[in-house]
């Protein structure tokens, strides 16, 4: 198996905070800075992250630039507010900490196998994607995806799943034609190993789809309105 490449070129575009930067977001965090301003000096954000006045004014104003933090003077101080962006690397750092004291979280619903357009095998067969997909996931995938519906309580957990980081695959473009990007999540249908994938951008609402090194129809086996039960984890 080959591991999954840490980033992807997609990876480049997002804004990213280290080391003390993330001191920064955390500190501000926990001063209520998600919901409403706080009003600070540098000096004061210095002292409580241990750096120099100078170095948490560099910080503040990186931040400001890469959207993470909206600043305002007031008087010598600044109102400093965290922007979603911002809160969404805080949740990443949560739930890697999440991982190192609770474990891997993970996920359980049922759903309907289901038909769709044809379109997976036209998706899964682009060059563009199945080099990524050997690379990332270990394995080439049967050209298609299994289609399963689920229910408004199945939703409400890949909603939760579409916040993890899972494995990364990135849009192309290839003869004037733009592919969009997906995560997908290692999971069991039935017991059975395969990979949640979710697009970036998709027109299902209720249908999510999974690829496999195999056909799933024959390897489980399923046909349409059949039950499986799907078990996704946290990568
Ligand atoms: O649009 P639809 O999902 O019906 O088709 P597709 O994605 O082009 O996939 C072709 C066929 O292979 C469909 O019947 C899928 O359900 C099936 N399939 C499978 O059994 N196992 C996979 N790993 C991928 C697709």
């Amino acid at each position: 198996m080959t591991a999954p490449a840490p980033t992807g070129s997609s990876d480049a575009a997002r804004p990213r905070a280290r080391g003390d930067a993330l001191a920064v977001l955390k500190l501000l965090a926990l001063a209520g800075a998600d919901h409403t301003a706080v009003v600070w000096t540098s000096r004061e954000v210095g002292e409580r992250i241990g750096v120099s006045q100078q170095a948490a004014d560099r910080y503040l104003v990186a931040l400001e630039k890469q959207g993470l933090l909206t600043r305002a003077m007031a008087r010598r101080r600044q109102r400093l507010q965290l922007t979603p962006a911002a809160m969404a690397i805080l949740r990443a750092e949560y739930r890697s900490y999440h991982r190192i004291f609770e474990g891997s979280s993970r996920v359980e619903f049922s759903g309907e196998v289901t038909s769709g357009l044809g379109e997976g095998r036209y998706y899964l067969s682009q060059p563009g994607y199945v080099v990524q997909f050997s690379e990332r996931l270990g394995y080439s995938p049967y050209p298609g995806t299994l289609n399963i519906r689920v229910g408004a309580v199945a939703l409400r957990k890949i909603a939760l799943v579409r916040e993890w980081t899972g494995i990364r695959i990135d849009g192309f473009t290839t003869a004037g034609r733009t592919f969009g990007g997906a995560t997908c999540h290692p999971a069991r249908l039935n017991g059975h190993p395969s990979h949640l994938i979710l697009p970036d951008r998709s027109h299902y609402k209720d249908v999510v789809e999974f690829i496999a090194a195999d056909r799933l129809r024959d390897a489980l086996p399923v046909r349409d309105h059949d039950s499986v039960a799907v078990d996704v984890e946290e990568t």
